[in-house]
């Protein structure tokens, strides 16, 4: 049976496991400031790189559903994993029957887009959690544009840890930021493009800046995933009268609110109002 969920405009809602999605929601923010927004972050259970198919789809689909009784009519995923993982049986299997009329978007298509016009070699390479690469979810979506384009993944599982304990500038992350760098490019000498396919790894830019050979173009997705939901705002007129434009952001975690707002500023450079729920 289908739910019922608020059928009044509502705010754009962003899903991340974490903090992580904090810097794909700015970015959006910078773009189209004039809307409502709702972060939901599933704090208490992150990270979500390392876990299952299932358990990933499971967690994604509840926190849609809240998003949706939240009043959203229009969900992004601004997490990868949860992209990779559980974004296409949502889309298939849960939104006919929770409410066709409402969507959800990932990350993954937006940020390989553009790919085809950077990369001169033809090859190129995602750096990413291990739940990611192991979907494949980067080489199928290259691949249904760029079906000539080499794709090579490394995943990196020590990076979203290194942030997540406000270690992104400190020495021991040269080691671990080093090390994945030199196994990609190990793997394919001839990459020339590396999207960072990771919420977390804009933080770590400086030093993936210092490692990665000049020459080789690091592609980061908060601009291009705040630039296609524009565009897809744009060409879609029926969404985008149901999302509503006051310019507010309102933040939930499923933690504890105190550990939330802390490390929140990390990602964000700004105090923030949390809430504490339950998926
Ligand atoms: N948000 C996740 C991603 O973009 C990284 C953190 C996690 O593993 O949950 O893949």
């Amino acid at each position: 049976m289908a739910k019922l969920f608020p059928t009044v405009p509502g705010p754009i809602g962003v899903f991340d496991s974490g903090y992580g999605g904090l810097t794909i929601l700015s970015k959006i923010r910078e773009v189209l400031p004039g809307y409502d927004y709702v972060y939901l972050g599933d704090n208490a259970r992150t990270p979500y790189g390392s876990r299952s198919f299932e358990i990933v789809y499971e967690f994604t689909l509840q926190a849609v559903t809240k998003l949706f009784e939240m009043g959203c009519h229009l969900v992004i995923l601004a997490c990868n994993t949860a992209s990779a993982k559980a974004l296409r049986s949502i889309q298939t299997n849960d939104l006919p029957h929770l409410d066709p009329a409402r969507r959800v978007l990932g990350v993954i298509r937006p940020t390989v887009e553009c790919i085809g016009d950077i990369t001169l070699s033809r090859h190129i390479g995602v750096l990413a959690t291990a739940g990611t690469i192991r979907s494949e979810s980067y080489p199928l979506e290259v691949h249904k544009l760029f079906p000539d384009i080499r794709v090579t993944g490394q995943a990196c599982p020590m990076w979203v840890p290194l942030v997540e304990n406000n270690e992104a500038q400190g020495e021991g992350a040269d080691y671990f930021v080093r090390h994945y760098i030199d196994d990609l490019l190990g793997a394919d000498p001839r990459i020339d493009t590396v999207i960072l396919g990771c919420t977390h790894y804009p933080l770590l830019l400086p030093k993936i800046r210092k490692y990665m050979p000049p020459g080789i173009r690091i592609v980061a997705q908060g601009e291009l995933v705040a630039g296609s939901l524009k565009d897809y705002l744009c060409r879609h007129p029926e969404m985008d009268m149901r999302c509503t434009r006051g310019g507010q952001c309102r933040y939930y975690t499923t933690e504890a609110e105190e550990k939330f707002c802390e490390s929140a500023s990390t990602f964000l450079n700004e105090r923030i109002e949390v809430e504490q729920i339950e998926l």
